[in-house]
């Protein structure tokens, strides 16, 4: 059998030209798709490059495919996913499309990588959550298993490079333009969307439906790493000390002690989660504050999302009994 066959929608965005960054040498046969757009044109691959086809129902129902990473927003994951899965295809989406929605998977492998599995048993639709979620709940994971989470508050720094690669180009055409803080998201009553979707996100992988989470959103002016200040209330006391050790044993995180501590420009290009600052809050009873940074690019979507893959078609590729 030849090595698997991935797909990749949205090949020429923010995403989509990680994703290619990382699947280089990985083994698989790789094929970019995007819209009528930049159907044609050549994307930097390994030592060469690759062809971008348009993303029609027609390719992507072909039934040649063995895996799709979608980052093509919403909308068009909407119409494309299912394309792509009722030819057979497994379909990681990196969009909204489907994290919330009942029996897909939502999934960090570190974390709950076990549920994508579900995804072969049903229509083989697995999302990837939010880029602020995914260092979340590397973090809140360990300390949940060790003490209990009872609450967690949460202020995101996220940068630009969040909202897609045309945002990137904005910021690195005119840098003072956007020396700014900006909430620029939809707006659900008092609360954005970006801030529920973290909070439903979070309870629906670390399967804690009535955690309580509060989140304040913000985008800064920076090109790439979101980075996060946390405040959690556990059940049990637990010592800023052995939080350390905890979060220094827990896969995909480094831990950084004083003087220094995460930034996105350390964070940027790699493919762990920074964490530091790791301290008693006095505020709250079994109180924990910490600060992460993360690549939103990678671990926190196209990393992720091969992970995801590599994890399904490892399984995949199993023979039948
Ligand atoms: N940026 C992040 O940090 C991040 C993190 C996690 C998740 N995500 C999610 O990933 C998705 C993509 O984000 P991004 O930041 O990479 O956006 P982006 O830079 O704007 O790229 C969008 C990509 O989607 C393609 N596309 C758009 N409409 C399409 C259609 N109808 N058919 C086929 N291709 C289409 C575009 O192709 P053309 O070039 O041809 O227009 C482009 O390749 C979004 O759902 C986003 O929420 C992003």
């Amino acid at each position: 059998m030849g090595s698997p066959r991935i797909g990749v929608v949205g090949a020429t965005g923010a995403v989509g030209t990680i994703t290619l960054e990382l699947l280089a040498g990985r083994g698989y046969q790789v094929r970019a798709f995007a819209s009528a757009r930049s159907a044609g044109t050549r994307l930097p691959f390994g030592d060469g490059d690759i062809l971008v086809e348009e993303a029609t129902h027609e390719a992507l129902g072909a039934g040649d495919i063995d895996l799709f990473l979608f980052s093509v927003g919403t909308g068009a994951s909407r119409e494309l996913v299912p394309v792509a899965a009722g030819a057979g295809a497994i379909c990681v989406d990196k969009s909204s499309a489907y994290r919330l929605v009942d029996g897909y998977p939502l999934v960090v492998p570190e974390v709950n990588g076990a549920r994508a599995l579900e995804a072969l048993e049903r229509d083989r639709i697995v999302a990837n959550p939010n880029c602020c979620t995914i260092p979340l709940t590397c973090v809140l994971k360990p300390l949940h298993d060790a003490a209990g989470l009872r609450r967690v508050r949460v202020a995101t720094y996220q940068s630009v490079s969040g909202a897609g690669a045309q945002r990137m180009e904005a910021l690195r055409a005119e840098p003072t333009a956007e020396h700014n803080l900006v909430m620029d998201w939809s707006w659900e009553g008092d609360e954005s969307d970006e801030e529920s979707k973290l909070r439903a996100e979070t309870r629906k992988i670390l399967e804690l439906p009535e955690l309580p989470i509060s989140a304040t959103c913000v985008r800064v002016p920076v090109l790439v790493g979101h980075s996060e200040a946390i405040w959690i209330e556990l059940e049990e006391p637990l010592s800023p000390e052995r939080a350390t050790e905890l979060l220094q044993q827990a896969p995909s995180v480094r831990v950084l002690e004083l003087p220094a501590f995460p930034t996105p420009r350390d964070a940027a290009g790699g493919d762990e989660v920074l964490v530091g600052r790791i301290r008693r809050d006095t505020a709250s009873e079994n109180g924990l504050a910490l600060f992460l940074a993360n690549d939103n690019l990678r671990k926190g979507a196209a990393l992720n999302a091969i992970q995801i893959a590599d994890l399904l078609l490892g399984v995949a590729a199993e023979p039948s009994r």
